[in-house]
């Protein structure tokens, strides 16, 4: 297995710069949005080196992954940051590739999926949840979830609609609602149990809402969201015609509770779009197969984006993906056996270590309170971890509006090898000692 992106040389640029959002103090866009002076709105030469990033992008800086996996290089840290394994998925689906490279599919797909593909889902999500669609007409592969988000989100807001993002959120969905020109509207999850605030969800919802997106297992809180809590997201949902958006990427993970679809839910398949991919479940995250699921008159709006963000996923990944999807159980009870092994190997290791540890329900992901060892908030806790312990991990404040509903807590990956885990595990030992005794 190989990591691309390694000493170009772009992460020495990046780092001398430190010109991070999560590294900053204040907004980025004070400091590197490209001013609307009208010096240049008069049409004279922009200095080639300030930043001309849009200025609906800019305030969102660059990835808290990709900087956090670029801090673990410099540092020499074992990276527990960004959710990808460090081993390979399964060698049939290579093999399954590598044949459909082999026998010619080097071509473009049909647009919304290679038509064997979509039949896959299809299958595969009414074995899941019992929710028989129609392949052609209601599912659109995408280059990974991340772009079935971007197309659901752009292909159905429109400007001045506004999105509840339930909080901590995967980092892409407020910059594409704000790509949309929609506005975010943050409805909080706490720990130590992460539920939803059902009443603070009620109060988020005003005469612009358009839709409500829901993480189910959820990124990174690891939380399951329960039937009732799923019930009270539908019956807002009915009762002010919004449209559902479930990503459900993590659907194989979950070691507690069940896994409930909501487009399951009485009168939501109508007003649901279902977004999954296979990169978490097969354990192969760069090959981007993604896909959206949804009635006719949502798929519309998904298509009328996808076909212009990527028109198709890879041809020959599509092609192997079908395996994939055609896995069955005895794949799914190893799959979930190794990370419930790994899930207790890291929970154990970092509350040895003193932490707080909020074990997950689902995902491969760990959130902890590091407040023990008296850092002031998650960016200076990773910043040492990182630099004087060895081990990195994410800073979660940048998946919340307000960063500093983040600042106690620290999110670590398990998606790892045994031995990657025993080494970070070996290295934060000595963090015990720094406990504050208050
Ligand atoms: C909640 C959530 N949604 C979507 C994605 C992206 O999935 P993909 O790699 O298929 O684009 C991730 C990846 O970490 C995620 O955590």
């Amino acid at each position: 297995m190989r990591e691309l992106g390694r000493g170009t040389g772009i992460e020495d640029t990046l780092l001398a710069g430190e010109r991070y959002r999560w590294l900053e103090t204040g907004p980025i866009r004070r400091r590197y949005a490209a001013p609307m002076s009208s010096a240049s709105s008069a049409g004279s030469v922009e200095h080639p080196f300030v930043s001309r990033t849009s200025a609906v992008l800019s305030p969102f800086g660059s990835s808290v992954f990709t900087e956090m996996s670029l801090l673990a290089r410099k540092h020499g840290a074992v990276n527990l940051g960004q959710g990808f394994p460090d081993f390979d998925g399964p060698d049939f689906l290579k093999e399954a590739a590598y044949r459909a490279i082999r026998d010619g599919y080097g071509q473009y797909s049909r647009s919304f999926g290679a038509p064997d593909l979509n039949v896959a889902i299809a299958d595969r999500f009414a074995r899941d949840c019992g929710l028989r669609v129609d392949p052609d007409a209601e599912i659109t592969v995408t280059c990974g979830c991340t772009e079935a988000i971007a197309a659901t989100l752009l292909g159905l807001v429109n400007p001045g609609d506004e999105v509840i993002l339930i909080e901590p959120f995967y980092d892409s969905y407020p910059a594409m609602v704000a790509v949309a020109g929609g506005t975010v509207r943050p409805v909080t999850l706490r720990p130590p149990h992460f539920s939803l605030d059902v009443d603070a969800l009620k109060a988020a919802v005003t005469s612009r809402t358009k839709a409500i997106l829901v993480n189910t297992p959820h990124n990174p809180t690891g939380h399951v969201f329960r039937r009732a809590e799923l019930e009270a997201i539908a019956d807002l949902c009915e009762r002010y015609n919004l449209i559902c958006i479930a990503d459900e990427v993590y659907d194989r993970l979950v070691f507690e509770g069940e896994h409930i679809s909501i487009a399951t839910l009485p009168g939501m398949r109508e007003r649901t779009v279902t977004l999954s991919s296979l990169g978490k479940t097969f354990s192969f995250t760069g090959w981007k197969i993604g896909w959206a699921i949804a009635p006719a008159h949502l798929t519309a709006g998904v298509r009328a984006a996808h076909q212009f963000l990527t028109f198709c996923a890879a041809t020959p990944l599509q092609m192997a993906a079908i395996e994939a999807l055609r896995t069955g159980a005895e794949y799914d009870r190893q799959f979930i056996a190794e990370y419930r092994a790994r899930r207790e190997l890291l929970v154990g290791g970092l509350k040895e270590a003193g932490f707080e540890v909020f074990a997950p329900e689902g995902t491969y992901f760990v959130m902890c309170d590091h407040s023990r060892f008296g850092f002031e908030d998650d960016l200076a806790f990773c910043r040492f971890l990182v630099r004087e312990i060895g081990v990195a991990a994410i800073p979660p404040g940048s998946f919340y509006c307000n960063r500093s509903e983040g600042r106690k807590l620290v999110r670590f990956a398990f998606c790892k090898r045994d031995e990657t885990l025993n080494a970070a595990i070996e290295r934060m030992r000595p963090l015990r000692s720094r406990l504050r005794s208050d």
